[in-house]
């Protein structure tokens, strides 16, 4: 198809609009510690991406609470939240090669039971692979930022993808996002606030609660000088 002839977004029919890309992959070492993890712990603790919704009890051999984790990054915060909370279930997602022999690696050391990891798009993994209902909580810990004005557009969080999620969600589950870019804060707030079955925990931005140690993204966004935002939501029905 040439340039010319190729319809413009608003032709394109809903069903085959491409949806955000929020991710740029990254060549990244990994190192050879995390491609052995992957060699060795995959069939154990990695899920594989498929068209179908899976059963996550089945994945995690017990019926516990379960939470979404998009954009774990090196997951080092994942295994410290698993540990803290060992009555749930963890599923966490990445696309980026290396952060996901890393978290396999941790994942052993530390003998955390309750994560298994995926490796793909999340929005694709939400939009096929999560049966409604499926979840007690969801979490997004300093998503990809795109500061820039003409890449705001890829920002996960934004009202149609946060539409495809909270199906998944459980009433009562919660929703809980943080971010260290003031603006995409202020976005993130508008955005769960125009969600009539969520309510806010807290007036506006929420105290960052005891299970979320800080990330390495964040720890980075403070060096910078950068804020923190955490906001939490519940799914009211
Ligand atoms: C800025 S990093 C933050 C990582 C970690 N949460 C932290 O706070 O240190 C965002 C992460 O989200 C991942 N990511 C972005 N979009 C994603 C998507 N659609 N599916 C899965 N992972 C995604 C990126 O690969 C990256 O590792």
């Amino acid at each position: 198809m040439t340039e010319q002839n190729r319809p413009n977004e608003s032709q394109v029919p809903e069903q085959y609009k491409r949806s955000i890309r929020s991710f740029v992959l990254r060549q990244g070492h990994m190192t050879a510690a995390q491609q052995k993890a992957i060699d060795t712990l995959w069939p154990d603790f990695g899920i594989d991406y498929q068209t179908d919704a899976i059963d996550l009890n089945q994945r995690f051999g017990r019926d516990n609470p379960k939470v979404l984790e998009i954009g774990f990054g090196m997951g080092v915060a994942t295994v410290e939240i698993a540990k803290r909370l060992p009555e749930k279930d963890f599923l966490a997602i990445d696309v980026h090669g290396p952060g996901v022999g890393n978290i396999l690696k941790l994942i052993e050391e530390e003998q955390v039971g309750n994560i298994r990891v995926m490796r793909h798009d999340a929005v694709e993994v939400v939009e096929n692979m999560l049966a409604d209902g499926s979840l007690d909580g969801i979490h997004i810990f300093f998503p990809d930022p795109w500061h820039k004005k003409r890449h705001n557009k890829r920002r996960l969080v934004q009202s149609p993808f946060i539409a495809k999620l909270l199906p998944k969600l459980k009433t009562g589950g919660y929703i809980h996002l943080a971010t260290d870019w003031e603006e995409y804060a202020v976005q993130m707030l508008e955005v769960l606030s125009g969600f009539d079955n969520l309510r806010n925990t807290a007036e506006n931005y929420a105290p960052t609660p005891d299970y979320r140690p800080e990330t390495k993204f964040e720890a980075r966004g403070k060096r910078l000088g950068h804020g923190v935002w955490d906001l939490i939501f519940t799914k009211m029905e």
